[in-house]
């Protein structure tokens, strides 16, 4: 009984000693290897350019395309026409001049204020969202003219 116990106790010895080294063995084997492309997956995403590595005379700036600033009379057509050109809910009505002339009489600058904030039935910036103040003007003029 004793000696069936060693037996087991000697075969379990030895079983974890050669399994403990094939394992280490397989990780050192695994990480010599690795240490053949460490460089490849270490290295910086990005590379440094210092002064006189490249000649910046060569680099070409990007072209910054700004996108061109539509016309008065497109602004109108797109986003104004559709209540202004026959006054809906009161709108000052296209180029009538009996509609207009008390507002222009508070200054272009105050309508270009009302028009990008919005009165009454008008709505913010005449629902031209992407208009700039200036294509809001450019439009407020094409209408009162
Ligand atoms: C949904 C209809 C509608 C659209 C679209 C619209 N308007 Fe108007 N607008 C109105 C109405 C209604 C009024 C009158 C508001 C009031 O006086 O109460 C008005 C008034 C104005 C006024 C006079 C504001 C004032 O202070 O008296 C300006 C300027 C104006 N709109 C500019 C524009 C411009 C520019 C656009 C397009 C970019 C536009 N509107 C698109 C309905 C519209």
């Amino acid at each position: 009984m004793y000696f069936k116990n060693s037996v087991a106790a000697i075969i379990i010895i030895f079983a974890a000693i050669i399994g403990t080294k094939a394992f280490f063995s397989d990780l050192i084997h695994v990480s010599y290897n690795d240490n053949l492309t460490v460089v490849e997956r270490i290295k910086p995403l990005g590379q440094v350019y210092l002064a006189g590595d490249i000649d910046v005379n060569t680099v070409k700036a990007p072209v910054k395309t700004a996108a061109k600033a539509r016309s008065g009379e497109e602004v109108y057509t797109a986003s104004c026409s559709s209540c202004h050109s026959v006054g809906v809910m009161g709108a000052p009505k296209f180029a009538n001049k009996a509609d207009w002339a008390p507002r222009v009489k508070r200054g272009i600058s105050d309508l270009v204020k009302v028009a990008i904030s919005g009165v009454g039935a008008m709505p913010p910036k005449g629902t031209c969202m992407d208009c700039s103040d200036s294509e809001i003007k450019a439009a407020i003029e094409h209408m009162i003219k």
